[in-house]
């Protein structure tokens, strides 16, 4: 159950976490896959979703476009089969700004979309004029005014699109318009997320044809239609992330279920060089902190790079390990918001622009907090973990957006933590 805004979590520092966790599914493979049930037929269901407040205003959207679409127990039952709209309403498009996917698929299904402009956020002003290229390269006339963007083709032509920046937003709405478009588009200098490939395996098993899957070269020959089949939602890499650096902040070991190892690759690297002990068996992971970890430099970039959605994270670790390190933020122009609430703990943190110098301490110490993002959030739970005494975190609506069930979860590996 999501709860009200006003919520506060309460924290005690100091326990190592231990035991056995699952991972969720992927908030970021979850919304543009909803949004491509726009593009299908029929009646099918998606599982492995996770129970967060981003994906019930996705699934709220689709109610509101004509796709039938409803949530129970991390699954959501799809029936595609009436007229649909084309207008997104404002409600939702400013709840979430990744209702903005919607855009490409109702503009190839029904040849018109009309979608608030979506703002920006705490880490950056957000624009998509990548997306918008892309929709006029394959042929859409495009509207902007009182606050919407409105999008129309009589038919989707196939063209050769270079992405200015390998934008996951950009490539994932571009590639759900390509897929109805007449012809054969290519998508260069496209985003290789997981959860863009994840995107590509489900619009192919409705029947799309894409192939250059896991590339920076996507080729899509269109299709007439595609029918929806159920489909497994991956798990989420940046919350399993996020429990392995809650797991060497508090000296703990914990085992993770539900992992693809070559989605945290980049991480993996960066933790093992700082003498964390990783083990992967299958689709579990074991991560334990042995000895005292040595600091380290990372850059964020787009995958296969050093994931942006780990850097707050990354951050709060480095805060608390004996030397100096370093994070360049190269993604997002304003993502740093973290390090001042850190800096109310105790962290010593410099900010030069995109740059961070982090100079670790022995011990962070309880303080009252506030959550300006998701992933800001996270850190900043995981900092509390490790603080003396007892931090209060406001702003608590942010974790909930990503984190399904964080706390408890924690909690169930040892954390001292309650929420009012
Ligand atoms: C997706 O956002 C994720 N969200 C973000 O996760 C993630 O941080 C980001 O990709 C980068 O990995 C979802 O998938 C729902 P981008 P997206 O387009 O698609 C610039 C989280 O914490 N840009 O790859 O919006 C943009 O300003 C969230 O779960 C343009 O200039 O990210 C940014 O600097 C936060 N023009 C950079 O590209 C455009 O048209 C990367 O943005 C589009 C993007």
């Amino acid at each position: 159950m999501i709860k009200h805004k006003k919520q506060v979590m309460f924290v005690e520092g100091g326990t190592p976490l231990s035991g056995t966790v699952s991972s969720s599914g992927a908030k970021n493979a979850t919304l543009p896959i909803l949004a491509a049930c726009i593009l299908t037929n029929g009646s099918f269901s998606l599982t492995n979703i996770p129970n967060l407040a981003d994906i019930h205003v996705m699934v709220s959207m689709l109610n509101e476009l004509g796709v039938g679409a409803t949530f129970t127990n991390n699954t959501v039952h799809i029936n595609n089969t009436s007229q649909l709209h084309h207008t997104a309403p404002y409600h939702l498009v400013t709840a979430m700004r990744a209702s903005f996917f919607v855009a490409g698929p109702l503009l190839a299904k029904t040849g018109h979309a009309c979608v608030p402009l979506p703002g920006g956020c705490a880490i950056g002003t957000r624009p998509i004029d990548i997306h918008l290229d892309g929709f006029k390269k394959l042929g859409a006339t495009i509207h902007i005014d009182h606050g919407n963007v409105s999008l129309s083709a009589n038919t989707l032509r196939a063209a050769n699109i270079h992405l200015a920046y390998p934008s996951v937003g950009a490539t994932e709405n571009i590639l759900m318009a390509a897929c109805l478009a007449e012809g054969t588009s290519y998508i260069s200098n496209a985003a290789q997320e997981p959860e863009v490939t994840d995107l590509c395996y489900f619009l192919n098993k409705a029947g799309a044809k894409i192939s250059g899957i896991n590339s920076s070269c996507l080729t899509i020959e269109g299709v007439r239609s595609l029918k929806g089949l159920d489909y497994n939602i991956i798990p989420d890499r940046i919350e399993i992330g996020t429990l392995m650096l809650a797991t060497l902040m508090t000296k703990g070991s914990i085992h993770i279920k539900n992992v693809v190892e070559k989605h945290l690759s980049s991480l993996i690297t960066v933790l093992k060089q700082m003498g964390a002990a990783i083990k992967l068996k299958q689709d579990s992971l074991f991560i334990e902190y042995k000895n005292p970890l040595t600091s380290n430099n990372i850059e964020t970039h787009p995958f296969p790079g050093f994931p942006t959605d780990m850097q707050a994270q990354m951050m709060a670790l480095f805060s608390v390990i004996n030397g100096t390190s370093s994070i360049t933020e190269t993604v997002f122009e304003n993502r740093f918001q973290q390090a001042q609430e850190l800096k109310r703990m105790g962290a010593e943190i410099r900010i030069l622009k995109d740059h961070a110098i982090i100079q670790g301490i022995e011990q962070l110490s309880s303080a009252e907090v506030k959550m300006s993002d998701l992933r800001a959030g996270a850190a900043l739970v995981n900092a509390a973990l490790v603080a003396k005494g007892t931090s209060t975190l406001f702003n608590l609506y942010h974790l909930q957006r990503g984190y399904e069930c964080y706390w408890e979860k924690l909690n169930a590996l040892g954390a001292k933590i309650r929420v009012n």
